[in-house]
């Protein structure tokens, strides 16, 4: 059976940079609070009516297949993972496959919900493909245009300042080369805290969650006799129609779950964190990045962290940084890399490949 090997990277991200201080006109915060607890310092932001996420992602495609040495239409299959579609549906594989120009129909497209492991999810699910040999180029994509669906006022400031546009691209093949590839991945999910780091309206649920947890919300819904709407004036009217997270409880359970996620792949392996090129984590937040390094006896040289510049870019942090390392030279033939993610659902996981 075949190895899954990352045969060609890229990524993009939008020309507009917007800095603390651009932030700090619209809403209630500071450049020092923003770089203190999450260590950005600038985002990008994608140009509206311009770009999307899917464009963004056509984007880093394009170099990844380029890198890759094959053609669009050498693509067999397409992943998807973003949590900031262009539509509710159709999902953006296939919107990606239109903005390559992908005409022939000898290809599938899956759109993975994963969020901030989407990438995570996604690689695993493309490996199982590759090894089983059923594809042969499989192309993966972690793209998000969070500016698009956040709340610019104060109100919004605890998630608005975390999260910046961005995409990044990987195309994986089979290898032969013993030892060479994907080597593990490992998947885990709790959905016991899924509204606490959540995108609610609009949604179908109806308030269904709400009331079988005993926090009855009222979204405004009209008693009709069935059906309804998914979106109502009242969660646009009280702002309930952007993601609502609780930072504490979400960074209290990312740094037990990323070193724990990590000791699982590594054990798998037989290897230590010792044997780490370069751990490429989630960019959620900056503290949380160091806090898992300092557990894992990481030094600076082996963890590639650029949420100071880009923010927290969900399922494109780690096609973006693994990028970023490997056109820096710090991705070499025979490395160990290792990339974990942990976010809402609750679900993480992480991965070793041997590059
Ligand atoms: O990738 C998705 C996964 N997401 C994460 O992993 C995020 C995990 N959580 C975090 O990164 C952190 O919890 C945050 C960066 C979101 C927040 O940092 P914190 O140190 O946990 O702050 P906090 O939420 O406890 O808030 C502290 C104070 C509050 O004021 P009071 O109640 O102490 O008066 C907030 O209202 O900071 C206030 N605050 C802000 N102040 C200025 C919240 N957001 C802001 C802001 N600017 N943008």
């Amino acid at each position: 059976m075949p190895n899954t090997k990352i045969a060609g990277i890229g990524f993009y991200v939008p020309e507009q940079v917007v800095t603390n201080h651009d932030l700090m006109r619209h809403m209630d915060t500071t450049d020092e609070w923003i770089q203190e607890r999450s260590g950005i310092v600038e985002r990008r932001f994608a140009k509206r009516t311009e770009e999307t996420t899917t464009t963004l992602g056509a984007k880093a495609a394009e170099i990844a297949i380029q890198r890759a040495g094959i053609t669009k239409e050498d693509v067999d299959f397409i992943i998807f993972a973003t949590l900031s579609p262009d539509y509710f549906f159709p999902g953006c594989g296939v919107l990606l496959q239109r903005e390559l120009g992908i005409t022939h129909t000898e290809i599938g497209a899956l759109d993975i919900r994963n969020q901030c492991s989407g990438f995570v999810y996604g690689l695993s699910v493309a490996d199982q493909f590759v090894k089983s040999g059923m594809y042969k180029n499989v192309l993966l994509v972690g793209s998000e245009v969070h500016s698009m669906g956040i709340d610019f006022s104060t109100r919004g400031r605890n998630v608005t300042v975390l999260f910046g546009d961005g995409a990044g691209a990987v195309v994986l093949q089979p290898t032969e080369e013993k030892g060479k590839g994907v080597l593990v991945s490992k998947l885990h999910s709790d959905g016991t805290h899924a509204e606490q780091l959540a995108f609610i309206n609009p949604g179908c649920h109806a308030g269904y969650h709400f009331k079988k947890m005993g926090t009855e919300v009222d979204f405004g819904y009209e008693d009709v006799e069935f059906g309804g709407l998914f979106l109502t004036q009242k969660m646009m009217d009280d702002g309930m129609i952007f993601p609502n997270m609780d930072g504490p409880l979400v960074f209290k359970h990312a740094v037990t779950k990323f070193p724990e996620v990590i000791m699982e792949v590594l054990n798998d392996q037989g290897l230590s964190t010792s044997d780490i090129n370069l751990f490429v984590p989630h960019q959620a937040n900056l503290r949380i990045s160091q806090l898992v390094q300092r557990q894992l006896h990481l030094r600076d040289d082996q963890v590639w962290n650029n949420i100071q510049r880009y923010g927290n870019t969900t399922a494109a942090t780690i096609p973006i940084a693994l990028c970023e390392a490997w056109e820096a030279g710090k991705v070499k033939d025979g490395d160990l890399i290792c990339i974990a993610a942990f976010g809402s659902g609750f679900t993480w996981g992480a991965s070793l490949i041997r590059w």
